[in-house]
């Protein structure tokens, strides 16, 4: 029986295989996961214990609680400045990841083709491919610290052109768009009648004077953009898998018939622990303990980087960093599977993250101080002992 080719089209994450090289090498160290090293904190398990107890072990609505939809409203309201009617307008989904997908298929036409800044997150392009689309990736540069540039929008689009994928802050690159950015690429999505998608799962991690801002905020831009959200990396939460998508009426409905036959409904004891914890000071606490402690690691690790000889862009979010290693003269793989082999320290190659990836690794410093510290004396060892810097 030959199987369906449109699973043909997305390959198996890079991430993935590297990984598997890596098993089994004792005392490594991996900078390789993209979640928080830290765990739920301890009130929002005891809502989950409490939910469990009540007996909400039963089906939700397709679309989510209530009582989370407006404690998420609540919360756009004070923190991204949109207006979000909690009936209607947000939906609550299994992660931020199967937004990607459920938000492409509202809209996409068979080879539609939607702008996707490079390097980018893994799930964008296989995202756009499973949705019929075709993905076109649009380089984003170390010399404007990987932000994404309306200029080089204008060289990528095309009368096929229905969207335009947003990530700031930015997974691998770190980087963050500034207010300025975001109203010149809300001009441009005016412009060329596109979709925006916005990735903010990263808002909360911003260091520097870098500031989070969302473009559905900006003026007129709400009904043409799908904002993506989850409690992943907000509360540490990534196995917790919720998240939560904020667009028009028209598309909530169009995703929650999605979600009706597909996932059915996120967990549901998982959803009333969450609305509790979104309205509990310590949550947010725990966040800026979290933020502070990555900020700490973020200086180390960019210091040092610099110090043997990898040239850095000081990232102005979330919890990567992505050191130039192309004047080593190796691939980003190679450089990878070096350093899994010669330093036990396991990094993800650019390569994984698109075109623009390569010559480049992402760092991720979800990871103990010290430990990262030790990666670092070992990846300068073997740079050091290889004659690479
Ligand atoms: C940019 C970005 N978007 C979305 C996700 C998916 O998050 P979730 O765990 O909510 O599915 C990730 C996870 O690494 C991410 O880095």
């Amino acid at each position: 029986m030959a199987l369906s080719d449109r699973l043909e089209r997305v390959n198996p994450s890079e991430i993935r295989k590297l990984f598997d090289l890596a098993q089994g090498v004792e005392g490594l160290i991996s900078l390789g996961i993209g979640e928080p090293d830290f765990d739920t904190p301890e009130h929002i398990k005891e809502y989950a214990k409490e939910a469990l107890d009540k007996g909400l072990t039963h089906y939700s609505p397709n679309v989510g609680i209530l009582e989370l939809r407006e404690a998420i409203a609540e919360k756009l309201k004070r923190d991204n400045n949109i207006d979000a009617d909690p009936k209607t307008q947000i939906m609550i989904t299994v992660g931020a990841n199967q937004i990607i997908l459920m938000g492409l298929a509202t809209f996409l036409k068979d080879n539609d083709e939607v702008l996707i800044p490079s390097p980018m997150f893994v799930s964008y392009a296989p995202a756009v491919l499973l949705a019929g689309g075709k993905p076109i990736e649009v380089p984003t540069y170390e010399e404007n610290e990987f932000r994404l540039s309306v200029d080089e929008l204008r060289k990528y689009v095309t009368p096929k052109t229905k969207a335009l994928i947003i990530n700031s802050p930015n997974n691998p690159t770190g980087a963050v768009l500034t207010k300025k950015d975001l109203e010149e690429i809300a001009d441009f999505a005016v412009e060329h009648d596109l979709v925006i998608l916005s990735d903010e799962v990263y808002e909360y991690f911003i260091y520097n004077e870098a500031k989070h801002y969302s473009i559905a905020s900006l003026n007129g831009m709400f009904d043409r953009v799908i904002t993506i959200n989850g409690f992943s990396k907000t509360f540490a939460m990534t196995g917790w898998r919720l998240g939560f998508v904020v667009a028009r009426e028209d598309m909530i409905e169009k995703m929650t018939r999605f979600q009706m036959y597909n996932a059915t409904c996120p967990v549901t004891f998982i959803q009333y622990a969450t609305a509790k914890a979104l309205r509990d000071k310590r949550s947010w606490e725990a966040v800026e303990e979290m933020r502070k402690e990555y900020d700490r690691r973020r200086k180390m690790v960019w210091k040092r980087l610099n110090e043997m000889g990898l040239p850095t862009v000081r990232p102005k979010g979330a919890f990567y960093i992505f050191p130039r290693i192309r004047d080593t003269g190796l691939t980003s793989k190679e450089f990878s599977e070096l350093m899994i082999k010669e330093a036990r320290v396991a990094l993800v190659p650019g390569s994984a993250f698109g075109k623009a990836g390569e010559g480049y690794v992402r760092i991720s410093y979800a990871t103990a101080y010290e430990k990262l510290e030790e990666a670092m004396d070992r990846i300068e060892k073997v740079l050091k002992e290889r004659k690479l810097v």
